[in-house]
Order: structure tokens, then sequence, then C-alpha cells
């Protein structure tokens, strides 16, 4: 998911543009933003940028199907999160998904350890 994003961000975005990747913890939640300074989205594209086999105008000039959005989408959902995208055309796109934390805890580094050596 963080791979397609990024693939975006480098192939959609424009030469040069800065790329930034962050993830939170919230309480129940963990979210992982992508975000560039490039080209952005227009707006009327907006709501239409998960959905199967769309590109943008300027994104059908590059090579791709249109297939990684939706598919990014359907992993998050399955995963009974979300996914969303913030974008102004000549400013950047900012892509976020948000996961559940299993039972909302994290695992203990210690307990991790412990699993990795028996
Ligand atoms: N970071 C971005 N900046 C500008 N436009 C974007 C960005 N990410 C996606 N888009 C637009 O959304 C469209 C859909 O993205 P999606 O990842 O689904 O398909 P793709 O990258 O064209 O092809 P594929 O992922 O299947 O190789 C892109 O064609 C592009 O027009
Ligand atoms: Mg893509």
């Amino acid at each position: 998911m963080l791979s397609n994003l990024l693939d975006n961000a480098v192939k959609h975005s424009g030469d040069g543009a800065a790329i930034t990747v962050s993830a939170r913890r919230r309480t129940d939640t963990a979210e992982i933003t992508v975000a560039d300074a490039g080209a952005g989205i227009p707006r009327p594209d907006l709501q239409r940028i998960f959905t199967k086999f769309f590109r943008t105008e300027r994104g059908a000039a590059e090579e791709g199907t249109g297939l990684g959005l939706f598919l990014v989408r359907g992993l998050v959902t399955a995963m009974g999160g979300r996914i969303w995208v913030e974008s102004e055309e000549g400013t950047g796109s900012r892509f976020t998904f948000e996961l559940p934390l299993a039972g909302g805890e994290v695992a203990e580094p210690e307990r991790v350890e412990a699993a990795a050596s028996s």
C-alpha cells in the first residue's frame, strides 16, 4: 500500500517534487501519509481517483493502468481502515490511510524479541 502511494508520488508529481512519508499512532489506529509537493490532482478528478482504471489527463501520459489506487483502497478497507486524499493543482497531493491497531494495542518490543528467538 505504501509502495503504491510512493510509486504514484514519484511517477505523477513531476520532476524534483519533494515527497514526505509520515506515520503516527493515534489511540486505536495507525495513520500513514504520503505527501508530495507536485502537480496535484484537478478538483473534478478527486472523487474518482480511487475508482478502477481511472487516470487523470496528466496521469494518462505516464505508464500505468489506473488500478493502483483502486487496489490500495480495496486492501485498506478489507483491513477495516480507510483512505482519503487531499490535493490542490499546482501545490501537491496528500494521501492518508488509517488502519485499526489490533485490539487497540501495539506489541511490546520485548515480546517481539522473545517470539523471534523461540
Ligand atoms: N501523487 C499524485 N499526484 C498526481 N496525480 C496522482 C497522484 N497519485 C495518483 N494520481 C493520479 O491518479 C491516477 C490513478 O492512480 P493509480 O495509482 O490508480 O493508477 P496509475 O498510477 O496510473 O497506474 P498503476 O498504479 O496501475 O500503475 C493516476 O493516473 C494519476 O492521474
Ligand atoms: Mg499508481
